[in-house]
């Protein structure tokens, strides 16, 4: 029941790796009195994003994760965004950067958002890499935004399809064949 598909380069590794040089000296910048940054993956579609934006990012930091899933293998959101791991640490009193590689519905950035608020953490921060503002149904906005994409099923740098090709090191876009 796999429908066979192509994938066309989007976004090019190169470029990925150049935007997020200029981000990494924003959130730099903005972080600059911090005494350590709390860098929040989002399991599993941000952990290419963060292992490459942390060894940009000239700042004293410790990395976590947490795993929320609202997809798992269907193309639909199912609006109920599941922790299937929390934070190994607190964060409350700290501050702490959200990675996450694509807002779409942004079901699952509001939500990691409102749960981690509620520990009170001193400064709470987000960047995603990717947008597709046009699908949103919750209102929110990351800080920082990697690139702005159209309504297409992307895959690639951590982003998966069914759990597949989230290792190509490009965002591409899918598109079936018949
Ligand atoms: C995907 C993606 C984002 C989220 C975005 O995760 O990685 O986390 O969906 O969609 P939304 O804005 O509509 O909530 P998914 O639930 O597929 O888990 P994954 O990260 O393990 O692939
Ligand atoms: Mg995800
Ligand atoms: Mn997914």
């Amino acid at each position: 029941t796999e429908r066979p598909y192509v994938i066309d380069e989007m976004i090019t590794a190169k470029s990925i790796a150049a935007r997020i040089e200029a981000l990494s000296r924003e959130i730099a910048a903005e972080f600059d009195d911090t005494d350590k940054l709390v860098v929040v993956g989002l399991l599993r579609g941000s952990f290419v994003f963060i292992a490459d934006l942390v060894r940009e990012l000239d700042l004293p930091i410790e990395v976590d994760f947490i795993e929320a899933s609202s997809y798992g293998d269907a193309m639909e959101s199912s609006r109920e965004v599941r922790i299937l791991k929390d934070l190994r640490s607190a964060i409350e009193g700290r501050d702490v950067l959200v990675v996450e590689d694509i807002v779409d519905t942004g079901f699952t950035l509001s939500h990691v958002i409102k749960l981690l608020q509620s520990r009170k953490p001193a400064r709470l921060k987000t960047i995603a890499l990717l947008d597709k503002p046009s699908r949103r149904e919750v209102e929110i906005a990351a800080d920082w935004i990697g690139f702005e994409i159209p309504d297409e099923f992307v895959v690639g740098y951590g982003v998966d399809f069914a759990q597949r090709n989230r290792n190509l090191p490009y965002i591409g876009k899918v598109r079936f064949t018949p």
